[in-house]
């Protein structure tokens, strides 16, 4: 694959989840906050943009204004004067309520005992203040009134979202998945009445949960960023240096959208200092225009965001390499179909390898199946393609892969020589997307090859080919590994 269509791979595969949020907020799923009407997720309701409390949808303070106990209020004022900060919505009152059924005899769940020591390690690293999902899970009172939603959810098995099947490859890093008797603590939990039990019997705080465990550095764009006023998609490049004065590596990364409601997709793609300057001073300004890729040689991405990717941490002892002479271009696309069009400072999170450390260099290599056209109404149209190993000389270590299609792909199954199963998600869900990181590399021999399969059903008149367009189709992985 030639670096344009690996840029061209990644602005189409973030592009196309915009169509994002599923869940929409409301008072019940932001007791503590309040709900952003245009994102669907439940924000801290503290600051002028997004104010207000107890599960109201969230509002803008008037100029002058600033967001004071979720309620707007004169610059410098005390509170008082809400007077843009609706009060509407004031379901969530109820969230910390008495009729949990905590004294009932027949109760045998407690939130504190049971229920916290699994949502603390499996549901809170996405649901909490300020993480992708769209409601914190943190606390009894914010858990409490969403119990019977909860047990819905991981009894469909919904949640937490897991797509790939884990007899083939797995078990992966991180695997989400609940066991049976978890699951059945929840839904127990929930068919009691969501009782609170004793605080005391709370479990130790896990250690960070769907975040870095190290962050050495957060860069911030520069300046704040306005996405265009005419242009609904703004693709634009922002100068990021991490200031490195020698070879770094690059061991995990984080990227934070700064207004989630307009940040589709981020690309963070390596490239060289003096370049990126010129490009940057060249155009007024924050930053420049850069629809496709970064409009600057680069060897690649070390990361990228889209809908549904959190924290992403390397195996350990890899990492991809970062040199004194390179910066990285921010790639964001600004999608402003919602109306939202607010000043945005998109950061990145990075972990690098210990000084001194020398961990084994990584390269994220493109599989890509394209010869296929899927035939109009086509239901289990199926497509393959096989691999041989690149270099032909050298034993490649598999450690991750990312599979990727677009929204009509059903299954994409990867295997190594001799039928080894090495990941298979069987029911594709565009909006859940990640490297799937092994416990162990997978060894592909010099005269090696992989084996990666695509199955789409095809509801529309046209033949769908291969493309860069939400209505195109891919059959694409990632794959991170060393030699
Ligand atoms: C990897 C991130 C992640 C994890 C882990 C996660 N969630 Fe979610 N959850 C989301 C996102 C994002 C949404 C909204 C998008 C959607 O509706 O699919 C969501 C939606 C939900 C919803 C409402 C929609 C639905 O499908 O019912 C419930 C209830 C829910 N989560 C419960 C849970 C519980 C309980 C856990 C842990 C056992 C959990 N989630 C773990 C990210 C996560």
């Amino acid at each position: 694959m030639s670096p344009i269509r690996l840029v061209l791979f990644l602005a189409t595969l973030a592009l196309a989840s915009a169509c994002g949020t599923r869940f929409t907020c409301d008072a019940k799923s932001c007791p503590t906050g309040c709900c952003n009407a245009s994102s669907g997720r439940c924000e801290v309701g503290n600051t002028a943009e997004q104010c207000g409390a107890n599960g109201a949808t969230c509002s803008a303070c008037s100029a002058g204004q600033q967001c004071s106990a979720g309620a707007c209020a004169a610059n410098g004022g005390t509170g008082g004067g809400s007077a843009t900060g609706g009060g509407a919505a004031g379901g969530g009152a109820t969230a910390g309520g008495s009729s949990a059924g905590g004294g009932t005899a027949q109760a045998t769940t407690s939130f504190y005992r049971d229920v916290l020591p699994i949502t603390q390690v499996r549901c809170a690293g996405c649901h909490r203040m300020g993480g992708i999902g769209p409601f914190p899970l943190e606390t009894y009172a914010q858990a409490k009134p969403m119990a019977a939603a909860m047990k819905d959810a991981v009894v469909a098995k919904r949640m937490p979202p897991w797509m790939p099947d884990n007899s083939c490859g797995g078990p992966f890093v991180d695997d989400r998945t609940l066991s049976q008797a978890q699951i059945d603590t929840l839904a127990k939990w929930a068919d009691e009445g969501a009782p609170e039990g004793n605080p005391a019997d709370a479990p130790a705080p896990p250690g960070p949960v769907g975040q870095l465990p190290r962050v050495d550095a957060t860069l911030t764009m520069t300046e704040a960023y306005t996405p265009s006023a005419t242009l609904n998609d703004d693709y634009r490049c922002f100068l990021i240096d991490p200031a490195l004065s020698g070879n770094r590596f690059v061991t995990g990364y984080d990227i934070q959208p700064g207004v989630a409601a307009e940040v589709h997709h981020v690309i963070v793609y390596i490239v060289d200092r003096n370049a990126a300057r010129t490009k940057d001073m060249n155009e007024a300004g924050p930053g420049w225009t850069c629809f496709g890729d970064s409009g600057l040689q680069s060897p690649g991405p070390i990361g990228a965001w889209a809908p549904g990717t959190g924290a992403v941490i390397f195996p350990s002892n890899t990492g991809i390499q970062l040199t004194a002479n390179q910066v990285l271009a921010m790639q964001i696309h600004y999608n402003t179909n919602n109306g939202v069009r607010q000043p945005d400072q998109t950061a990145i999170r990075i972990m690098y390898s210990a000084p001194g450390a020398s961990p084994t260099a990584a390269y994220l290599l493109p599989l890509v199946a394209d010869g296929f056209a899927i035939p109009p109404n086509a239901t289990n149209y199926s497509y393959s393609e096989t691999f041989p190993n690149p270099t032909r000389a050298l034993t490649i270590r598999v450690w991750g892969l990312m599979p990727h299609m677009h929204t009509l792909g059903k299954r994409i199954t990867i295997k190594g020589p001799a039928d080894a199963c090495l990941v298979d998600i069987p029911r594709w869900d565009f909006h859940w997307q990640q490297q799937y990181f092994r416990m162990t590399p997978f060894s592909i021999p010099p005269s090696g090859s992989l084996t990666m399969s695509c199955t789409w059903d095809n509801p529309t008149t046209r033949t769908v080919r291969w493309g860069e367009g939400t209505n195109d189709e891919m059959c694409f992985a990632y794959v991170y590994a060393t030699l």
